[in-house]
């Protein structure tokens, strides 16, 4: 199919010399704003399961038995008890006793099933741990990777080994396990065997096969797509986990970093937030925590921007204002942004510094930016940021705070918070619009009438959410966000980033969509939303160019037409266009202010489309919509391109 794309597209991409009733000018010797590195980012909340069952590698739920149904995701059998003295993490106090059971020919222990199942794949290897002590004379744990089905085989093991629990003081234990056959629902399971009792705590398997190779890592397919984006940025993380239902159950950063097995469990709101997708195993262990995100950041090229509770727990959510932080209560809270600049960027005698070492990264993450408050809106949002600019400030000059516009990009919160936010100092602007096809064609003009003083525009959460109950992933969504993000691209003067929200979803467990990349526990599949943000952000460009059509305007869907230029940092040009329309359309591209001896060179078109515009892409059909590169035909005169640009179709025009 996807060759097919290949082919065709191809072929319209060479028909160049047809009739060209659209001329666009390009003032190549204009070159305007900067396009930021940051233009083009990524936002990670744990929602849809994207860090417990899905980008943290864990497969084993509520491993540390502290989900408040202690033995929720877990069966257990024979003589097991729940405690919770002793253990050896005081932050995750629970753990379980397997005491023999009544009989010689009964047993004792305890499987998991997953996240959505253990997925076991044919001679992939899995490193399993566990945190255990003797209780009485000399028990054996064994382990086992189980098919429960296993209809065509004898047994239902896959795989298994034998961990002798040699001593009365809390181990930890560790095996590599590889199946010799592939199951999608697994379970791993463990037996009380040998003679005695045991306690066990913190159960835990994880492919070997991570990101970057990383023991107990990130999943490798989904972090690699993330890594595939190029994103500049990286926002986490939330959304509204960072505000928590109540302030008890808030995003702390501080309880996700140190060792993992003593970072105590969060609720996650979208657990419960929406009763028609409910998962009340839904959990935060925190285990993508914060040392995660700033090393994922740094792994992917993109500058880390965390985003910090103001001290109000969800306003959705709470209306009394005894539900948040007083005001003059606050410190604690703006400590932790303090401190949060300390372990990112403070060497290491500091205290948080001298963590983040002992977590294996001496060096700093040179954080740049903090963002205080997520959607928050109203006097009890400014009454309290105000205090935090402040001590921010004082302390560190050089970090750019981002303030929020509240939870819509428009309406009487909005209007009220822009021009607070101004009062305020803070240095860019967090808009969220999850709107329909209208509303992202309208905006592509959105910011060409804002203020140039600033602050600068973060486009933190958008997504296209289809009118008519088209509320999924679908290229005709995709190709609207496309048209809008021209007008973040026209505008890089006063929009610094974006981006698009949310990032991932289990297809058995996710709760709110559209979603940009889609998964199960071993597949993933990019959106062709995936693909809009990656072409723009692959070939972001280095400085805006004006792009007029004939009667001098910018390219804001006249005719179905929404355009931009850019230098590419190199002597060449990079233009977008997407065409909304039914139809093909016809453009002669003029590039004025060239030297008279300069002749455009190769040019390279990169196209997105589907004949069906509700077309997307799945697990089983992943290359539906994909980008598809080929050559262009040769400039049609020195300072000269022409292209027909199918209907319904974003391209990105490479030009030498
Ligand atoms: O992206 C999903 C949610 O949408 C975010 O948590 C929140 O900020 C917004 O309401």
């Amino acid at each position: 199919m996807n060759r097919l794309i290949a082919v065709a597209m191809a072929a319209v991409c060479a028909f160049g010399a047809a009739a060209a009733d659209n001329v666009l000018t390009v003032r190549a010797d204009r070159p305007g704003a900067q396009i930021r590195p940051t233009m083009y980012g990524l936002f990670f909340e744990d929602i849809n399961f994207a860090a417990d069952g899905g980008l943290y590698a864990e497969m084993i739920k509520n491993r540390s038995f502290e989900f408040p149904q202690s033995l929720m995701g877990w069966r257990s059998f024979g003589n097991v008890e729940v405690r919770d003295q002793g253990g050896p993490f005081p932050r995750n106090p629970h753990y379980v006793r397997l005491s023999p059971a009544s009989h010689a020919h009964k047993h004792t222990g305890l499987d998991n099933e997953g996240f959505f199942g253990v997925i076991l794949q044919k001679d992939s290897t899995y490193r399993f741990s566990v945190y255990a002590r003797a209780v009485e004379g000399s028990p054996v744990l064994r382990v086992e990777l189980i098919d429960p089905s296993a209809s065509g085989r004898h047994t239902q093991v896959l795989a298994h080994c034998d961990i002798a629990v040699a001593s009365a003081d809390w181990h930890k234990y560790e095996a590599v396990l590889t199946p010799d056959a592939s199951v999608a629902k697994g379970r791993l399971r463990i037996f009380l065997e040998g003679n005695g009792a045991a306690d066990v705590e913190h159960v835990s398997l994880f492919p070997a096969d991570t990101w970057q190779g990383r023991p107990g890592g990130l999943r490798r397919d989904l972090a690699q797509k993330l890594a595939d984006m190029h994103p500049g940025l990286l926002r986490f993380p939330g959304g509204c986990i960072v505000e928590g239902t109540d302030l008890a159950t808030r995003y702390q950063w501080k309880n996700t970093v140190g060792p993992v097995e003593n970072r105590p469990l969060n609720e996650n709101r979208w657990h419960y937030t929406f009763t028609n997708r409910f998962f009340p195993d839904y959990y935060q262990t925190g285990c993508l925590g914060f040392f995660e995100y700033f090393q994922l950041a740094e792994d992917i090229g993109a500058e880390p921007l965390p985003v910090l509770n103001v001290g109000l727990s969800c306003q959705y959510q709470n209306s009394d204002e005894s539900a948040h932080v007083p005001v003059d209560s606050l410190q604690p809270y703006i400590d932790d942004v303090l401190d949060l600049i300390e372990f990112a960027n403070a060497d290491t005698t500091t205290v948080w510094g001298a963590l983040r070492a002992r977590m294996g990264h001496p060096a700093p993450f040179n954080l740049k930016y903090v963002a205080i408050g997520n959607e928050q809106w109203g006097e009890p949002y400014t009454r309290r940021l105000a205090p935090f600019v402040k001590a921010v400030r004082k302390a560190h000059p050089e970090i750019k705070i981002v303030g929020s516009s509240g939870p819509s990009p428009d309406g009487e919160e909005f209007d009220y918070l822009w021009p607070e936010m101004k009062k305020a100092g803070a240095d860019l602007v967090d808009e969220h619009f999850y709107r329909n096809e209208e509303f992202f064609l309208r905006n592509a003009t959105r910011y060409d009438g804002y203020d140039r003083k600033g602050p600068a525009v973060f486009a933190g959460e958008y997504a296209c959410h289809g009118a008519d109950g088209r509320g999924y992933n679908h290229f005709n969504a995709a190709l609207m966000e496309a048209a809008f993000m021209t007008g973040l691209e026209r505008n890089a003067d006063i929009v610094h980033m974006a981006t698009y929200a949310p990032l991932f979803a289990h297809v058995e467990g996710w709760q709110w969509r559209p979603d940009m990349i889609w998964f199960d526990n071993t597949r993933s599949v990019a959106t062709s939303s995936y693909y809009v943000q990656q072409l723009f952000a692959t070939f972001r460009g280095d400085r805006v160019l004006p792009l007029t059509d004939a009667s001098g305007r910018p390219c804001t869907g006249q005719d179905g037409i929404f355009a931009t230029a850019a230098t590419d940092g190199e002597g060449g040009y990079i233009v977008k266009v997407v065409n909304t329309a039914d139809e093909p359309r016809s453009l002669d591209l003029r590039f004025d202010g060239l030297r008279k001896r300069r002749q455009l060179g190769s040019v390279t078109c990169i196209s997105l489309h589907a004949d069906d515009p509700l077309r997307e892409n799945t697990l089983d059909e992943p290359f539906a919509v994909s980008p598809v590169r080929s050559a262009h035909d040769a400039p049609a005169a020195p300072h000269e391109v022409k292209m027909t640009i199918p209907a319904k179709t974003f391209a990105v025009y490479l030009i030498k």
